[in-house]
C-alpha cells in the first residue's frame, strides 16, 4: 500500500450506529474519527434489542453519525477511499439499514465498498493500535457469539469451538436480568463483582468434563434462578444505588462475583483445548487475542494476563460494537472491495454458520 488510504467504517448490525474514518499510512493506523450512539432508552424500555425499533433507531442516526463523523475529522465524502460496512452476521433489519446507507454513499460518490464479516472485524481490531503476527488463537467473546477461532492469516479464521447456546455475553446480561441490574449487564456485573467473593457460591460450568472447546452457558442462568429463588433474603439485597459498596450487599455482591466466575472459567477451560486443538494442527504457542464486548471484562483480563504471557486484548475502546473496527477490516482487505456499480447485488445475512469460514 504506497498511498494513505482512508476508510469509512459503517456498524448497525445489533444496537449501536457507530461510525469511524480511519487512515492508513504506511505501517501505521489513525483513528480520525469515532461515534456511535446507543440505544439505551429503547433498551431500558423494553428489557433488550427489538429488531424492528434498532432498525428504526438505526435509519435516524445515520445521517447525524456520519455528519459527525465527517466534522471531527475534517475529511469530505470524496475524500474516502474506500466504505466499509458489516454485512454479517447480526439483525437483519439492522444490518440492511447500515448496508444501504453504505450503498448509497458509494453510488453518490463512487466509491468501492467492502462487505465485512463482523465476528472477524472484533478481532483483527487489535491491529487498530497493537502489533500482533499471524497466526494467532482468537477468541471472540460477545453478547451473540463465543468462539474459539484459529487465524492462520487474515484470510483464514478456522472455528476451534464455540457454544453450543448462549453466549458468554448473553450468560451476564441474562444474569442481570435476573439479578435486576437491567440491560445490558455485563459491565454492571463486572464492577460489582469486585466487592464480592468469586469462591462463596459454586455455579456450574457448562460442558465441564467434555474434553473440547464447545461451551454451554444456558444451564447456569437456570441455577442463578433456582438460586435466586431458593435465597429470596440475597435476592431482596438488589442494591438501589448498585455502584456504591454497602456491607450489607455483601451477599448480593458474591453472588455476583460466583456467577461472573463460572462465566469466566469456562472460557478459561475451554481456551486450554482450543489452543490444543491448534497444536494438534501444528500450530504451537500460539499468541492470543481477546475480542469482543466482554473483552472489556476485567475478571477475565486479570484471568487470562496472570496465565498466559502473550494474551492480546483488543483496546477497550474497541471492544464493544463500533465502527472502528468495521473501517480497520476495510483496510486489510481493501484488495476484496467492490466496485461501486455492482454494490446493489450486496446483501445482508443473519447468521454465521460456516465451520470452515473466510475471510
Ligand atoms: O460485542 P458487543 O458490543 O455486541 C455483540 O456483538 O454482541 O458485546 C455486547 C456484550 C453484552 O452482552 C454486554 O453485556 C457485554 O458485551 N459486555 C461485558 C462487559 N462490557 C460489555 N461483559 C462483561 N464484562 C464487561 N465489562
Ligand atoms: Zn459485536
Amino acid at each position: 500500500m504506497s498511498k494513505d488510504l482512508i476508510v469509512l467504517g459503517i456498524e448497525t448490525s445489533c444496537d449501536d450506529t457507530s461510525m469511524a474514518i480511519l487512515r492508513k499510512t504506511k505501517d501505521i493506523t489513525e483513528v480520525l474519527a469515532h461515534t456511535s450512539y446507543g440505544q439505551e432508552d429503547s433498551l431500558k424500555h423494553w428489557g433488550g434489542v427489538v429488531p424492528e425499533i434498532a432498525a428504526r433507531n438505526h435509519l435516524q442516526k445515520v445521517r447525524p453519525t456520519l455528519k459527525e463523523v465527517l466534522q471531527t475529522s475534517q475529511i469530505t465524502l470524496d475524500d474516502i477511499d474506500l466504505i466499509s460496512v458489516t454485512t454479517l452476521p447480526g439483525l437483519l433489519g439492522p444490518l440492511l439499514t447500515g448496508l444501504n446507507a453504505a450503498k448509497t454513499l458509494a453510488l453518490l460518490y463512487k466509491k468501492p465498498i467492502m462487505a465485512t464479516n463482523h465476528l472477524f472485524a472484533h478481532l483483527e481490531a487489535v491491529h487498530i493500535d497493537q502489533k500482533v503476527n499471524y497466526p494467532y488463537l482468537g477468541l471472540l467473546v460477545s453478547g451473540g457469539h463465543s468462539i474459539y477461532f484459529l487465524v492462520k492469516n487474515k484470510d483464514s479464521f478456522t472455528v476451534l469451538g464455540s457454544t453450543i447456546d448462549d453466549a458468554a455475553g448473553e450468560a451476564f446480561d441474562k444474569g442481570g436480568k435476573l439479578l435486576g441490574l437491567g440491560y445490558p449487564a455485563g459491565h454492571i456485573i463486572d464492577k460489582l463483582a469486585k466487592y464480592g467473593d468469586t469462591k462463596k457460591y459454586e455455579f456450574p460450568i457448562g460442558l465441564k468434563s467434555s474434553a473440547d472447546a464447545r461451551l454451554s452457558y444456558s444451564g447456569l442462568k437456570t441455577a442463578l434462578r433456582v438460586f435466586l429463588e431458593k435465597n429470596p433474603d440475597i435476592a431482596n439485597q438488589i442494591p438501589t444505588q448498585f455502584l456504591d459498596k454497602e456491607n450489607d450487599k455483601q451477599a448480593f455482591y458474591d453472588v455476583c462475583a460466583s456467577y461472573q466466575h463460572a462465566i469466566i472459567s469456562a472460557l478459561m477451560l475451554k481456551l486450554r483445548y482450543a489452543l490444543n486443538s491448534a497444536k494438534e494442527q501444528g500450530f504451537d504457542k500460539l499468541p492470543i487475542v481477546i475480542g469482543g464486548g466482554v473483552a472489556s471484562n476485567s475478571y477475565l483480563r486479570s484471568m487470562l494476563n496472570s496465565k498466559y504471557k502473550n494474551a492480546h486484548f483488543v483496546s477497550k475502546k474497541f471492544c464493544t460494537d463500533n465502527g472502528a473496527m468495521i473501517a480497520n477490516y476495510g483496510i486489510l482487505h481493501h484488495d476484496k472491495a467492490i466496485s461501486y456499480p455492482n454494490c446493489l447485488e450486496m446483501d445482508a445475512r443473519g447468521r454465521f454458520l460456516d465451520k470452515k469460514a473466510k475471510a
